[in-house]
C-alpha cells in the first residue's frame, strides 16, 4: 500500500469539490470525505468487506417505504440521531422540572420565580410521528383499548422564565400497554389509539389519562434488526411517552418522559434517554382528586412542567444558519 497516495487521493477529492457554490455543502463534503477516508485506511477493509457494506446500505434503502424509514433506524440505533438532535436543541441541562402544584386547582399561588428549571431537553421524534394526532378535550383517555395500568398525567407548560404558556399545544403520542403504535397494528388497534392533541388550559396546565406505557423493541425485520444481531445489541426502548410542546413566540421541543424504573433505561436501543426526562409515575390513593380526574382511585400520576425557551433566547440557533 502506497501511504503518499492513500494521503494523495484525499487532498484530491477535497480539492474536486472547490468549485460547489454552496460554502456549507462544500464544507460537509470536504469533512466527510476526510473522515470517510480515514476510516478506511485506519481499518483497511478487504473488498469483500466493503461489497458487504454496499449491500448493507443497499437493502437498507430497499427496505424504505412510505410508512418506514430505514435509514432513519440506522441513525437511530447508530446514536446519530441523538447527536443531531442534541447539538441542534436550544436546550440546557434540566435539575428538576417536577410539577408541585395539583393540575385540577385552578386557585394554585404557588411561587414558581425561585429555582427555575431550564428548558425541557429534546431527545428523539423516532418513526411513529406518522399521524396526525386526534385533537382531544383536557382530561380525555387516549387508551382508546383498555388493559394497562390507567394513569394521569399533569402539568404546566411554562416559558424559561416560569410564565405559564395558555394556548400551548401538547402533540402526545405512544405504544399501547403491549408495546404497539396503533400504526403498527392498524386490525387491532383503532387509529389515533395512544394520541392527542391537548391545548393548555388559561394556566398553561394540561392533564389527561392513558395507560402506563410499556417498553417495546424498534423494528427488526429488516436490515438494522440485522445490525443489531450481529453485534448482539436488544432492540428494546424503555417506556415512554413522546411530547410535541409548541407555543407562540416560543421553540418548540420535540421529547418524551420516561417512564422511571422501566427495564432498558439504561439501555435504549436508540440512546435517547436523559436523565431529566426520567418521571415517577407515582402509586396515588387520592379518592377525591381520582373524582376530579374522572380515573379508578388508586392511580398512577405523572406529573411534571413542560418547559419552552423564548425563540429569541440566546443559544436558539437559526435553521438557516444565519
Ligand atoms: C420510538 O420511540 O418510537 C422510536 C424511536 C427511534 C427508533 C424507533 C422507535
Ligand atoms: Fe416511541
Amino acid at each position: 500500500m502506497s501511504t503518499e497516495f492513500t494521503t494523495r487521493i484525499t487532498e484530491a477529492v477535497v480539492a474536486s469539490l472547490d468549485g460547489t457554490a454552496d460554502p456549507r455543502l462544500r464544507e460537509l463534503l470536504a469533512a466527510l470525505t476526510r473522515h470517510l477516508h480515514a476510516f478506511v485506511r485506519e481499518t483497511e477493509p478487504t473488498t469483500a468487506e466493503w461489497e458487504r457494506a454496499i449491500n448493507f446500505l443497499t437493502a437498507t434503502g430497499q427496505a424504505c417505504t412510505d410508512t418506514r424509514q430505514e435509514f432513519v433506524l440506522l441513525s437511530d440505533v447508530l446514536g446519530i440521531s441523538m447527536l443531531v438532535e442534541t447539538i441542534n436543541s436550544d436546550t440546557t441541562d434540566t435539575t428538576d422540572t417536577t410539577d408541585t402544584t395539583d393540575t385540577t386547582d385552578t386557585t394554585d399561588t404557588t411561587d414558581n420565580s425561585d429555582d427555575r428549571p431550564g428548558a425541557t431537553e429534546s431527545t428523539v421524534l423516532g418513526p411513529f410521528h406518522m399521524t396526525e394526532s386526534p385533537v382531544r378535550e383536557l382530561g380525555a383517555d387516549i387508551d382508546l383499548v383498555g388493559g394497562g395500568e390507567p394513569c394521569v398525567i399533569s402539568g404546566r407548560v411554562l416559558s424559561g422564565d416560569g410564565t405559564p404558556l395558555p394556548g400551548a399545544l401538547l402533540d402526545v403520542w405512544q405504544a399501547s400497554a403491549e408495546g404497539y403504535y396503533d400504526v403498527q397494528q392498524p386490525d387491532v388497534q383503532p387509529a389515533g389509539n395512544g394520541r392527542g392533541l391537548f391545548t393548555a388550559d388559561a394556566e398553561g396546565r394540561f392533564w389527561f389519562r392513558t395507560c402506563v406505557p410499556s417498553p417495546y423493541p424498534i423494528p427488526t425485520d429488516g436490515p438494522v434488526g440485522d445490525l443489531l444481531r450481529a453485534t448482539a445489541r436488544h432492540p428494546y426502548r424503555p417506556a415512554h411517552i413522546h411530547f410535541i410542546v409548541s407555543a407562540e413566540g416560543h421553540t418548540p421541543v420535540t421529547t418524551h418522559i420516561f417512564v422511571a424504573g422501566s427495564e432498558h433505561l439504561d439501555s435504549d436501543a436508540v440512546f435517547a434517554v436523559k436523565e431529566s426526562l426520567v418521571q415517577d409515575f407515582t402509586e396515588t390513593d387520592d379518592p377525591s382528586l381520582a373524582r376530579r380526574f374522572g380515573i379508578a382511585n388508586p392511580f398512577r400520576h405523572a406529573r411534571f412542567d413542560l418547559v419552552l425557551n423564548t425563540s429569541d433566547a440566546p443559544g436558539v440557533r437559526d435553521p438557516e444558519g444565519a
